[in-house]
């Protein structure tokens, strides 16, 4: 009984830890100039993470898709984004990767313009202007930039080492918005495109109110795909 119970022990332990796919070469943990391989090799291995990875359980970011977006506006407006698809995570170019494999952080900086594409509700009042309407969106975050921090401890599984994200963050800064909502008003034209306008020709101060809740999903978008690669593979396999 003992044995049997021990042996299918052991091969639970040997199915879960995966090795690093092909597309990703790892780093030398002790490597003087750790940070131009990583960067390096995060740029090549990019265009194969964001097709997303089923072993390893990393969604398809080309294009990616988010069922529900309610953005928290406070008590003045309610907007709910659906059914969107993300467009330019494959143009994601990374500026920098920092690792500090000491302190287990991560600092990562990139750009990319992203268009999200799909429905929206909207009701109630944006820069003290009445707003409703549902219908199709498309909002583009233009020429933005990037950072990504996280940090992780390190634990035991199965006598193999696995980074754990502790904490994360992604912050965004943005030349331009441009926001298209079709069909305001109950698609009532003029005082559809002139909302258009005035959200366009305002767009920082509307980036105020809908910013933050559309870079936080990105943040737990990001969050997943790293968190796939960290559970599933053994550090050690990451940075040798
Ligand atoms: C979305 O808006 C951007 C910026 O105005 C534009 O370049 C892009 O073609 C639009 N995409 C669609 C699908 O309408």
């Amino acid at each position: 009984m003992i044995k049997v119970a021990i042996s299918s022990l052991c091969l639970v332990s040997i199915a879960s830890a995966l090795s690093l796919p092909s597309y990703i070469k790892p780093c030398k943990l002790d490597d003087p100039n750790l940070n131009d391989c990583a960067l390096k090799q995060t740029k090549l291995a990019f265009p194969f993470v964001s097709k997303g990875d089923k072993k390893i359980k990393s969604p398809s970011l080309i294009p990616l898709f988010l069922p529900l977006i309610e953005v928290d506006t406070g008590p003045n407006l309610k907007l709910k984004l659906k059914d969107l698809n993300v467009y330019g995570l494959d143009g994601v170019e990374f500026k920098e990767t920092n690792f500090d494999t000491k302190t287990n952080k991560a600092h990562l900086k990139m750009s990319a313009t992203l268009n999200f594409i799909g429905k929206y509700e909207i009701n109630g009042k944006i820069l003290v202007l009445p707003i409703n309407g549902d219908g199709n969106c498309n909002i583009t975050f233009s020429g933005g930039d990037f950072t990504y921090d996280m940090n992780w401890k390190l634990f035991e599984k199965n006598n193999k080492q696995y980074a754990q994200i502790e904490t994360h963050k992604l912050d965004m800064k943005l030349k331009r918005t441009y926001f298209q909502f079709l069909n305001l008003f109950n698609g009532d034209k003029l005082l559809g495109d002139n909302m258009n306008k005035v959200l366009n020709d305002n767009w920082e101060e509307v980036m105020k109110e809908v910013g933050p809740g559309i870079t936080q999903t990105l943040e737990v978008v990001l969050h997943n795909v790293v968190k796939a690669y960290f559970e599933h593979i053994p550090y050690r396999e990451i940075f040798v």
